[in-house]
């Protein structure tokens, strides 16, 4: 990399973290863009950094689910500054959990969702691999958040979960270990995202 390259990478990420607001955050005058790197965040190894999800992920990632999956109990595993919890309110997600390990990111998610009258969103300081997920119908959505082993648990645990289960994977990096249980269905596979459903959710017609 020439001195003009590297000098032009840390201008994008002292503007990525510590100056971006895009207009997600603009329109809800919230702070949910600005990147925080894997290792201010003081977490565990198989953690990814802090990136808010892109609108038109979490629109495009919706749109393969039923309409009935709103009632569904809805987690953000990794939540971060809330993005996704808030896109799942706007979209009529009804009961919406944030699991995030980070002291720091679920201060500012709180923030934001004072800010936005979203009191009844929750938010959980917790590892998501040790989650007990309550015995009712689910979606989880997950943004990248960590890598095996962690991932791997969780998995686990959801492959073990008997109500149904719709899974949103946004930057799936490791899908494989999800088609590997043989347990759940990819509705959508893409570069970018998977959505699975396992055996319990309704069929799809
Ligand atoms: C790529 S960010 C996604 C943020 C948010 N879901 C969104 O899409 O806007 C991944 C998040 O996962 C969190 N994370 C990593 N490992 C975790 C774990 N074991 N339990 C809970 N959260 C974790 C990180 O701290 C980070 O905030």
């Amino acid at each position: 990399m020439s001195i003009g390259q590297a000098i032009r990478s840390v201008r994008v990420r002292v503007y990525e973290e510590f100056f971006a607001r895009d207009d997600f955050d603009r329109a809800r005058k919230t702070e949910t863009s600005r990147t925080v790197h894997r290792k201010r965040l003081q977490v565990c190894r198989s953690a990814q950094s802090y990136f808010a999800t892109q609108p038109e992920f979490f629109e495009r990632a919706c749109s393969y689910l039923p309409a009935e999956a709103k009632s569904y109990q809805f987690f953000d595993l990794g939540s971060g500054k809330g993005r996704v919890l808030i896109m799942a309110r706007e979209h009529g997600f009804r009961d919406i959990t944030g699991v995030e390990l980070s002291r720091s990111l679920n201060r500012t998610c709180k923030r934001n969702l004072e800010k936005l009258k979203m009191t009844d969103v929750q938010v959980r300081e917790e590892d998501a691999s040790a989650i007990q997920f309550p015995d009712a119908p689910l979606v989880i959505f997950m943004y990248n958040p960590f890598k095996p082993p962690i991932f791997n648990k969780v998995i686990d645990h959801l492959a073990r979960h008997t109500q149904p289960v719709y899974l949103v994977y946004v930057t799936p990096m490791f899908r494989k270990v999800i088609q590997e249980t043989n347990h759940f269905t990819p509705i959508v596979e893409l570069p970018y995202l998977g959505v699975y459903r396992n055996p319990a959710c309704p069929a799809v017609l």
